[in-house]
């Protein structure tokens, strides 16, 4: 199907303050063929035509750090430290997931990143195999890898590494190549050395990219100088886990020498403003891993330290905080967190050409109603979307050149029965815990 979206304002976030009125954005096979004026015959062309008089069209956000399924447990355990909400509240649970709950709560995730304009994201966790199966049905653009974490380097922990072999020789480039599949360690503080090592092998003889939570935390930090006389940074850095494919989420207590590593070896960088300052963990200096050269970008993290999957807020977020930790209000500029949340995500999730709206590029767009109160007076439609937009205001959601969302009606899923079976689930989960 051939589609044609007809004169729209267009934003195009790799480009400082680009905006065009106008525009007709052309797809096909998935990709866009065409951006530009109207000229001759061009509405021929496209089996359906949009109309976007008064609407905006940009590419969709990337997640770049998620746990879908985590939507399970949003708001089930509240106002805890990092270590102590996961040991005593999440992995007990998460002991208790099915297949099934994973399904449901990825689909649940799914719903929610459509609906708030996410036409990409990043997860690391468990019965993967689900999520693969929920990411196929939404239609969504997927990297996905298990949760890798372990003590000791014995045969119990092998088979988590397996699954995600498997995992990554079943689903790589799958669903119309829109499910990647990366190798997922959890951290340096759920993984021993000779694990992590085990992994790292992996990625280098299958060519598989990693991603990892790294320098989340204050205590992190002091133990692996504990532990190994080290910054997780220096420390993963010396396992030969660091790379220009390795993805780092959170990255927020790093000095000056762990930023210049990351830089070094082209580590993509995730921030993750809400979980950031739900668990208190602090302010990852983003200005300042952009002057040197770090490609950073944007995620949620997994909803239950959020608790949302909204890109608009985290955007939001990002661009004042470090405005208010720097003492500086031009910190973190509007084109800046748009790059962020668009370009900079795709390009560190793996996809070429996502992120940007060209000829060529895939076709994953979203039409924003700009009509709405918020966005006047009309000065500068970017400035709007960051700091008066919300996630509502998206309407339409094309992935590879397929609507999964018009007029906010999802089309690829059935959000009443996805509503239904994740709160049954949890009840059930719950019960006794
Ligand atoms: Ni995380």
């Amino acid at each position: 199907m051939s589609i044609l979206l007809k004169n729209a304002q267009v934003i195009l976030p790799e480009v400082e303050g680009g905006v065009r009125s106008n525009c007709f954005v052309g797809t096909r096979n998935g990709r866009i063929d065409y951006l530009g004026g109207e000229e001759a015959g061009l509405t021929d062309r496209y089996d359906r035509i949009i109309d976007c008089t008064h609407k905006t069209v940009m590419p969709g956000f990337a997640n770049a750090h998620n746990h879908a399924a985590m939507t399970l447990f949003r708001n089930y355990a509240d106002d805890m430290k990092l270590m102590d909400w996961l040991f005593s509240k999440i992995f007990p649970l998460e002991d208790k997931l099915t297949d099934e709950a994973v399904y449901w709560a990825s689909l649940l995730a799914m719903v929610e990143m459509i609906k708030g304009g996410t036409t990409v994201y990043s997860d690391m966790y468990f019965f993967m195999d689900s999520t693969v199966k929920a990411a196929s049905e939404a239609g969504m653009r997927a990297v996905l890898s298990r949760g890798l974490q372990g003590e000791s380097g014995g045969e119990d922990l092998d088979y988590r590494l397996k699954e995600n072999l498997e995992l990554y020789r079943q689903y790589h480039n799958s669903s119309d190549g829109r499910i990647k599949v990366m190798l997922g360690p959890h951290s340096v503080y759920t993984c021993s050395e000779a694990y992590l090592r085990k992994v790292v092998k992996a990625s280098a003889e299958h060519g598989i990219p990693i991603q990892i939570h790294l320098s989340e935390t204050k205590e992190e930090v002091r133990n692996a100088i504990e532990k190994y006389g080290m910054s997780p940074v220096r420390y993963l850095d010396r396992i030969g886990m660091l790379g220009n494919t390795t993805v780092a989420a959170h990255c927020v207590v790093v000095d000056d020498e762990d930023m210049d590593i990351l830089a070094a070896r082209g580590v993509q960088v995730v921030h993750n403003p809400g979980s950031n300052m739900k668990l208190a963990s602090g302010i990852a200096p983003v200005s300042r891993m952009l002057e040197k050269g770090i490609n950073v970008c944007l995620g949620t993290d997994g909803a239950s330290s959020n608790n949302n999957l909204d890109m608009l807020e985290e955007m939001r977020m990002a661009t004042y905080l470090q405005k208010v930790s720097t003492d500086d209000p031009t910190a973190l500029p509007v084109d800046a967190v748009l790059r962020m949340a668009t370009v900079n995500g795709a390009r560190a999730l793996g996809f070429e050409g996502l992120g940007t709206l060209a000829a060529g590029s895939p076709a994953d767009m979203i039409i924003l109603d700009t009509e709405q109160a918020q966005y006047y007076p009309k000065y500068n439609v970017r400035s709007a979307l960051v700091y008066s937009g919300s996630s509502a205001d998206v309407e339409t959601v094309m992935i590879n050149g397929s609507l999964v969302m018009e007029k906010r009606n999802l089309i690829t899923l059935d959000e009443e029965r996805i509503l239904y079976k994740v709160n049954k689930w949890a009840m059930k989960l719950t019960q006794n815990s």
